[in-house]
């Protein structure tokens, strides 16, 4: 049974049914999740190869709107010291991205709707966009924003944006967040970013108290439905000063679970959609110290390695034991370096790393 759904996954994408989708999520024997991952891994390397693209983050202010359940950085969280970096700060991270042969950068913030944020963007964008002649990738993740705010950005240079949907089932995702957060002006925002011209990115928490596997498998259909080419998800991971988090124990039995479990997600979303790019997030590492690793053999493609300056990093914690902390830029540089090529990949220096999806 496995072999045969592992076989038809290879085969072309989208070419597994729902229970399908399931099935491998469910798989709970080493040897089965291993398999798993083997299948991902060669539909990974027929698409994309042994290739990783880089994209240096930027966390460039905590500062945020937004009252998640589950998030370190939500308004409501009074123990965050609030930061925003100043435009020469966010201007030299970007550069060093570059000198460092990045290819790409993503500019990350809490979410902020207002006119003098959509200013500073557009005035980075631009600035950043100068940098190497244009050739440095600009993605941005910087939440909801109106189809202006969008627009603005893009026309100012910016290519790349993601949003994650956090979870495509509208009953789940009202359980992640306050009522006053749509579910519907989410989707409408990838949408919004789609139209316009934007390659969206999009993903979901995995993990995350009250989810079944069969919301998963319904995440990676609505990754097909909303056409996405950039996936970025990663296992959820409690934070103590959260509503979801508080009462949940990192024990060592739920980070197996939970770094299983994300695994199992990309491996399947690569198995199903074939050609898109797939993120080996951060809190895979927070999980386990190969877990960025153990994603590209579980079929994942991208990286974005912190290049904010360490000191603001301890107030960029959206979860409990983020990784790198107290490492600086050129420390994260060279542990991925070496990490990367003790698997056997190689990293797609200064390219700006766009999926196959877009070129079909
Ligand atoms: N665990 C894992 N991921 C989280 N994020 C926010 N809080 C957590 C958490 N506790 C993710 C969200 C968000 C991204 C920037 O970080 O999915 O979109």
């Amino acid at each position: 049974m496995l072999d045969n759904i592992l076989h038809k996954g290879s085969l072309k994408p989208y070419n597994l049914s729902y229970n399908e989708l399931i099935y491998l999520l469910a798989l709970e024997d080493k040897e089965s999740c291993e398999k798993l991952f083997q299948a991902a891994y060669s539909v990974k390397l027929k698409e994309v190869g042994n290739k990783v693209n880089l994209r240096g983050l930027i966390e460039m202010s905590n500062i945020c709107a937004k009252d998640c359940f589950y998030c370190g950085i939500r308004k409501s969280n009074a123990n965050v010291e609030r930061f925003q970096l100043d435009k020469e700060s966010i201007l030299r991270m970007a550069n060093w991205a570059y000198e460092q042969n990045y290819g790409s950068v993503v500019l990350q913030a809490g979410e902020i709707e207002s006119k003098k944020n959509s200013d500073l963007i557009e005035d980075l964008v631009q600035n950043i966009s100068k940098i190497g002649d244009g050739s440095l990738g600009i993605t941005l993740s910087l939440g909801e924003q109106s189809w202006d705010t969008y627009q603005r950005w893009l026309d100012a240079g910016a290519h790349r944006y993601l949003l994650r949907i956090e979870s495509s089932t509208p009953e789940l995702y009202h359980k992640l967040h306050p009522q006053d957060h749509s579910y519907e002006r989410r989707v409408e925002c990838l949408k919004i970013l789609t139209k316009i011209g934007f390659q969206t990115g999009t993903g979901v928490l995995i993990g995350v108290p009250n989810q079944t596997l069969e919301n998963l498998a319904n995440d990676i259909l609505f990754f097909k439905a909303m056409n996405i080419g950039m996936i970025g998800m990663g296992p959820y991971l409690p934070h103590i000063d959260t509503p979801l988090g508080k009462d949940i124990q990192l024990t060592s039995e739920y980070s197996e679970k939970q770094l299983t479990l994300g695994l199992k997600m990309i491996a399947t979303t690569r198995l199903f959609l074939h050609d898109v790019n797939i993120a080996s997030t951060t809190a895979l590492q927070a999980l386990a110290n190969n877990g960025r690793e153990l994603g590209l053999l579980a079929g994942a493609n991208v990286i974005m390695p912190n290049v904010t300056d360490t000191q603001y990093r301890k107030n960029y914690q959206l979860y409990a034991q983020k990784p790198a902390i107290n490492e600086n830029s050129e420390q994260s540089r060279d542990n991925l370096t070496k990490s990367i090529q003790s698997i056997g990949e190689e990293i797609n220096w200064g390219v700006r790393g766009d999926a196959p999806h877009y070129s079909k």
